[in-house]
Parts: structure tokens; sequence; C-alpha cells
């Protein structure tokens, strides 16, 4: 039988277990949740560890992103994850938490039976702590040309466009960009070098989709690649996952579409 093992020095080991909170007046508080944090400093040279950290629920946030600031404001400083918004709309905060792909800001503690557990997105690089290395996520979405591309001259006002061709947008404007589905995809985490990944191929159709877009043929041209889209086996984990309820599949699905009716 085939093993696979982890290679040298990524096996998360046991890490520090925090001291727990304590109310003011020196009591335990009624209501704590442990939460299990993956933790990777590049300059220690040593393994991954999943360290614990007992928050007092009474004090804290309903979101998991609540916990963390928390966790970073009163316990360790040195904890290191990244956010912004906080309500879901600038995609920062992607982590997979409790085994899924998910917005730390947008994930209630409440709905998390057990500890809580907190790693980076799956599969990439680990600059520290929560945070994965996205360089090779967003040149792929550079490379899609992600903007408005026109032939014809510029009309006097703007680029016009009826409700129905505007609702064509729907389902794919809405992306933040967070890469829980990509980080998701089996064939991303094995071709990620090569296939664009979901996010990518959605934002692409979102450009091939607009009625006011002129550049389709040169799109489609830079799609149609072994790789780039033809890797994705409609395994579906990507519109599982997305946390803002978008179907990448469905979009992949749509450009093979467009591939195949230019063909014939
Ligand atoms: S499609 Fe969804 S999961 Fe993927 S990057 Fe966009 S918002 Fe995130
Ligand atoms: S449907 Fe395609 S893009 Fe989505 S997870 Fe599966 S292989 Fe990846
Ligand atoms: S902090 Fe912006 S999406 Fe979570």
């Amino acid at each position: 039988m085939v093993q696979f093992t982890l290679p040298r020095g990524s096996e998360p080991k046991p890490g520090k277990v925090w001291p727990g909170p304590t109310t003011a007046n020196g009591k335990k508080p009624k209501r704590t949740k442990d939460f299990r944090v993956y933790r990777f400093n590049p300059d220690d040279g040593g393994n991954p560890t999943i360290d614990t950290y007992r928050v007092d629920l009474e004090s804290c946030g309903p979101m998991v992103l609540d916990a963390l600031i928390k966790i970073k404001n009163e316990v360790d400083p040195t904890l290191t994850f990244r956010r912004s918004c906080r309500e879901g709309v600038c995609g920062s905060c992607a982590m997979n938490i409790d085994g899924k792909n998910t917005l730390a800001c947008t994930k209630p503690i409440s709905e998390i039976s057990g500890s809580v557990k907190v790693y980076p997105l799956p599969h990439m690089s680990v600059v520290k702590d929560l945070v994965p290395d996205l360089n090779n996520f967003y040149a792929q979405y550079a490379s899609i040309e992600p903007y408005l591309q026109t032939k014809t001259p510029a009309p006097e006002k703007e680029w016009r466009q009826s409700p129905e061709q505007r609702d064509k947008l729907n389902g794919l404007y809405e992306c933040i960009l967070c890469a829980c589905c990509s980080t998701s995809c089996p064939s991303y985490w094995w071709n990620s070098e090569r296939y664009l990944g979901p996010a990518a191929l959605l934002q692409s159709y979102r450009w091939l989709a607009d009625s006011r877009d002129e550049a389709k043929g040169e799109r489609l041209d830079r799609l149609e690649d072994p790789f780039r889209l033809y890797r994705c086996h409609t395994i579906m984990n990507c519109a599982n996952t997305c946390p803002k309820g978008l179907n990448p599949a469905e979009a992949i699905g749509e450009i093979k579409q467009l591939l195949v009716k230019r063909s014939v």
C-alpha cells in the first residue's frame, strides 16, 4: 500500500497550553471555550505546533475572529493572522476552522461543538501562523486580466447594460477573493502552478459574461489549455466551502461550454 508522509518539519507537534482566564474576582469564568490554533514561525526552524488557548466567552464577541483578536490582545501578542473589515467583505481572514475553509469574522463560535480548531488555508506555504502565502493566487488572478476590455471607441457617457445583461453578473461579482475555494480544491492542491483554480476561473467568467467586454476571444484563447482550465474535475469542494455562497464549479462549466460552442 502506498504510504504518504508529510515533508520533514511540517508535521504539527503539541504546543503550549496557555493559562486560562480568570474573572475580576479571581474565579474561573462560567463559560469558556478552548481554541486549538496552528502556530508556525519560519525563523525558529522548528515544526509547527498546536497551541491551546482558553477563552472566556462571556467577555468575547460571537465570532471566531473575535476570539482570535481577544487572544492576541490579552494573552499572546505574537499570534499572527490577517483581518480587516470584520464583516465578510475583504476576504482577508480566510482560514480553516473546524475542518472547513471559511471567514473567521462570519463564523459563529456557537456553531462549533468542542474545541475550535483553527488552521491556515490548506496546501499553501505558511508565512507565519495563520497567514498563507497568496502570491501565486494573486498572480493567477492578475493573469486573467480582471478588468473591462473594449475595442470600440468609448461612449461619451458610459458603457450601457440592460437589466437582463447586468443580471448575468449576479453570483460572480460578489467574489471577495478570499481563496477558500481554491485552497479546498484537490486539483489546485496538486497543480497550483499551472491550474488557475476556482477563484481565478470564476473571476475569468465574470468578464466573459459581461456584455460590455470585447476581449472574449482572447480570454478564451488564454484558457484553452490542458492545465489552466481543464484540471477541474467537478469535485465541487469549491461550491461547498465558498463563504459567499457562490458556485465556481458552475462558472467553470460555463467557460467549458463557451469553448465547445466556439469550436463547432
Ligand atoms: S468564489 Fe467564494 S470562496 Fe472563492 S474566492 Fe470568491 S468568495 Fe472566496
Ligand atoms: S469543482 Fe473544479 S474547481 Fe471546484 S473543487 Fe472541484 S475540481 Fe476544484
Ligand atoms: S475580516 Fe474581512 S472578510 Fe473577515
